[in-house]
């Protein structure tokens, strides 16, 4: 059994404990903001927050998060929309969208270190992949919302 916070909630989870976190997150708590893409490390898709770090869930298995304060997009976004979903959507960012809670994760931790990123850091920053290339319109929203 794995025991962590998610969402300001205690949660135990009993399941292998090298299930990976994003699969806990989505099949036993429901938390299906959290998407599947790659399943290697690469695109970003599953970035959660731990401990504070932008972390990407499908590479973290359950045993490593024992006792850890996890943050996922429903987490980020539960009382009022977070300045960086703001920014997104005045700045018609999102194409088909299923990248976008994972670059919303990774900007919103980015803008907790740097409030207010240069273009490389923010393209040095956020390494999620976009199939749709919003790319530039991203880079404009994120210097956005740190503003
Ligand atoms: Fe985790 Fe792509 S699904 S990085």
């Amino acid at each position: 059994m794995t025991r962590l916070t998610v969402n300001n909630e205690a949660v135990e989870y009993r399941m292998a404990p090298d299930t990976p976190l994003l699969w806990a997150l989505r099949d036993a708590s429901n938390l299906t903001g959290t998407k599947y893409g790659c399943g290697t490390g690469s695109c970003g898709a599953c970035t959660v927050d731990i401990d504070g770090k932008a972390v990407r869930s499908c590479q973290v298995a359950l045993r490593d998060v024992e006792g850890t304060f996890v943050t996922t997009i429903e987490g980020l976004s539960r009382e009022r929309a977070h300045p960086v979903q703001l920014a997104l959507i005045a700045g018609n960012v999102p194409q088909c969208g299923y990248c976008i809670p994972g670059i919303t994760m990774m900007a919103a931790a980015l803008l907790k270190r740097d409030p207010m990123p240069s273009d490389e850091a923010i393209r040095a920053g956020i390494t999620n992949i976009c199939r749709c290339g919003i790319y530039p319109r991203l880079v404009e929203a994120i210097q956005r919302a740190g503003r």
